[in-house]
């Protein structure tokens, strides 16, 4: 299974913070908030992760991750020229993702919580077509929102609809078979002139071929796109690191738990002076320019 991280977008909630900067990039209490997902795919078994951002970000990303050598993963990059979508982002990762499943990552979603690596990863061992996961929330008509029918069956999912018909909102984490890629270039742009993942999902959703698992309210999760969730996220994340034996979304830390670095290793990059990977372009698997 091929891994990719959203790190595009024009983020105009988060204006003015993101008007030069990458929102990816923009701290969540002591990390860059890209931190979180790569740690997230690594702890779920992924090895090879493309990262897809804006091209004036893309240097930055590439200078802070590297090449994930020194993680143990291989990390490759490439450019959305405009935000048309995270199904047209995913289009773009065709070469990348060959005939393998894909695991894609929004870059502004932030999972947490003791029991989630167990509950992901025996939906990956389940999984089939494609796999979603929802989460209660207050506010659906801010997100994709699944309708399920009696048995917790996703029967109808719709983009930030104006009246919800559950409060289930749909995460940032979605895993696919090989077809999402066929899937993806059948669609056609939303209102808002993008190619929607939702619209992908529901694809699979008539084919009956897609399982949408609940995440329970023990774990924690934010999708950091607003100035108020940012926040958020940040003081949960500092809240449960300082009580917590083991810093949340630390790339290395997972590596290191995932046996890909030594402990050696782990002191070595987590220093505060160590240098920042500054990837080399090299042997990079880089995806041409769209
Ligand atoms: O956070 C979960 C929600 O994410 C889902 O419930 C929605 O169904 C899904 O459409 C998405 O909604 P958002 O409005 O939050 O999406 P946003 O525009 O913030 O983009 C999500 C991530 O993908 C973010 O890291 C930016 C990146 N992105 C976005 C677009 C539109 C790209 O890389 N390329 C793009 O073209």
């Amino acid at each position: 299974m091929r891994g990719i991280i959203l790190a595009g977008g024009s983020a105009t909630r988060l204006r003015p913070l993101t008007l030069v900067s990458s929102k990816q990039l923009l701290p969540v209490y002591d990390k860059p908030m890209i931190y979180y997902p790569l740690s997230l795919l690594i702890e779920l078994g992924l090895r090879e992760i493309l990262v897809i951002s804006t091209p004036e970000h893309r240097d930055q990303y590439e200078r802070l991750l590297g090449d994930g050598g020194r993680l143990g993963i291989r990390l490759a990059y490439t450019v959305q020229d405009e935000p048309r979508g995270l199904g047209h982002a995913l289009l773009l990762a065709r070469s990348f993702i060959g005939d393998e499943k894909i695991c894609l990552a929004l870059g502004d979603n932030l999972f947490h919580g003791p029991a989630l690596p167990e509950r992901l990863s025996d939906a990956l061992r389940r999984h089939r077509g494609c796999t979603l996961f929802s989460r209660k929330v207050t506010d659906p008509e801010q997100y994709g929102v699944a309708t399920v029918d009696g048995h917790g069956r996703v029967v109808d999912l719709a983009e930030k609809p104006e009246r919800p018909s559950s409060n289930l909102a749909v995460t940032g984490l979605y895993f696919y078979d090989n077809d999402a890629l066929g899937k993806a270039a059948a669609l056609k742009p939303s209102h808002r002139g993008e190619l929607e993942i939702t619209d992908l999902n529901r694809a699979y959703v008539r084919e009956g071929r897609a399982t949408l698992v609940e995440l329970g309210d023990d774990g924690a999760w934010f999708d950091t796109g607003t100035p108020d969730s940012l926040l958020d996220a940040a003081q949960y994340i500092r809240m449960n690191q300082q009580t917590g034996a083991r810093p949340i979304g630390s790339p290395e830390e997972t590596a290191f738990r995932a046996g890909l670095i030594s402990r050696e290793e782990l002191e070595r990059h987590t220093r505060p002076d160590a240098p920042a990977p500054a990837g080399r372009r090299h042997g990079l698997l880089t995806e041409p320019r769209p």
